[in-house]
């Protein structure tokens, strides 16, 4: 367990008073995880659609992650996160106890959250985790909604269960279709959109990659459709410029300015080769 250092103890300043402790650490799939970690403050403040920032130990790098669950009352806070690097390697060997040393949030503006009517919340990966909460304030207000799920397997799904409960419908793809069909999220808006379902609006949570299609995907019914955005983050509060991407011709830092923009608007092509700039480095770093 690592002991908290007064600088250490800053770094969660002014976010969060005490030291934010791992309360449980769980396989969720192959690959992917559930972090809970005690943090009443963030866990007071904060609203679908936001992030925060976390570091594994005190020589990890900020990496940030967007909120799946939270209690205000209990004062906890669960991300899902896929092990893909080093920081997230090292999240996924922590134990209940831990103190993490920066656990920084509410960060990003909250998603816009409306009565509209139906409205698509689809989630890949760590997405279908981070797409629950959403739909299920949606559902609160009082759209109907529709999930889309999708994964390469029925083994890499999670959480069907807890997202059909705030669903009116929900709809699973997989590559290998041991469930549904395998046109992932993407062929099934497409689907829905074909048949004439009327649908308000479409939310969309995964890789980028996942995201653009969605956008691609509705982009010919003209339904709005607003992804929340991965870029690489550093400082994750308008500082650095590293999250930089061009929507609708301006530039937007995705940390302050989103994560969610409208998927028509973003300039994907740019987008996904600042994604590929600091493979080489991650690779470098994963090696160590
Ligand atoms: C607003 C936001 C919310 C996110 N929410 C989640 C989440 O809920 N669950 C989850 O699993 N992942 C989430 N991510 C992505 C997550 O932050 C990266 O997977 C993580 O930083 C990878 O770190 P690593 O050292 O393990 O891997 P690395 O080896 O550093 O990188 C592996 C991949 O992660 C990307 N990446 C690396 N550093 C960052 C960074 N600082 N910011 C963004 N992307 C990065 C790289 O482009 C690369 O494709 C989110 C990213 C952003 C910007
Ligand atoms: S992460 Fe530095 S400006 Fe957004």
């Amino acid at each position: 367990m690592h002991n908290l250092t007064s600088e250490d103890r800053h770094a969660n300043d002014p976010f969060e008073p005490g030291p934010a402790v791992v309360l449980k650490r769980e396989p969720l799939a192959p690959n992917l995880q559930l972090l809970t970690v005690r943090a009443p403050v963030v866990a007071s403040k904060i609203q679908p659609g936001q992030f925060v920032i976390v570091r594994a130990d005190e020589f990890g790098e900020r990496i940030p992650l967007t909120v799946a669950d939270w209690s205000p009352e209990e004062g906890w806070v669960s991300c899902v996160f896929m092990q893909v690097g080093t920081s997230t390697y090292k999240l996924g060997q922590l134990k209940a106890g831990a103190a993490l040393p920066t656990f920084v949030g509410p960060l990003g503006k909250p998603l816009e959250l409306e009565r509209w009517g139906t409205v698509v919340c689809a989630g890949g990966c760590y997405g279908i985790g981070s797409i629950y909460p959403v739909a299920r304030a949606l559902r609160e207000k009082g759209n109907r909604v529709i999930s889309l799920v999708e994964g390469r397997s029925k083994f890499l799904l999670y959480w069907l269960d807890r997202l059909a409960a705030v669903s009116d419908r929900m709809l699973v793809s997989t590559k290998d279709r041991s469930i549904g069909d395998n046109g992932y999220c993407p062929g099934l808006v497409k689907g829905l959109l074909a048949a004439g379902e009327t649908v308000d609006r479409v939310i969309a949570i995964g890789c980028t990659f996942m995201m653009y299609e969605m956008a691609e995907a509705t982009r010919p019914f003209a339904v709005k459709t607003v992804v929340s955005l991965n870029p690489i983050m550093i400082d994750g509060t308008g500082m650095c410029g590293a999250c930089r991407v061009s929507v609708g011709g301006e530039t937007k830092f995705a940390c302050v300015d989103g994560p969610d923009f409208d998927a028509h608007q973003i300039d994907w092509d740019l987008l996904l080769a600042r994604r590929k700039a600091y493979l080489g480095p991650e690779a470098d770093s994963a090696e160590m």
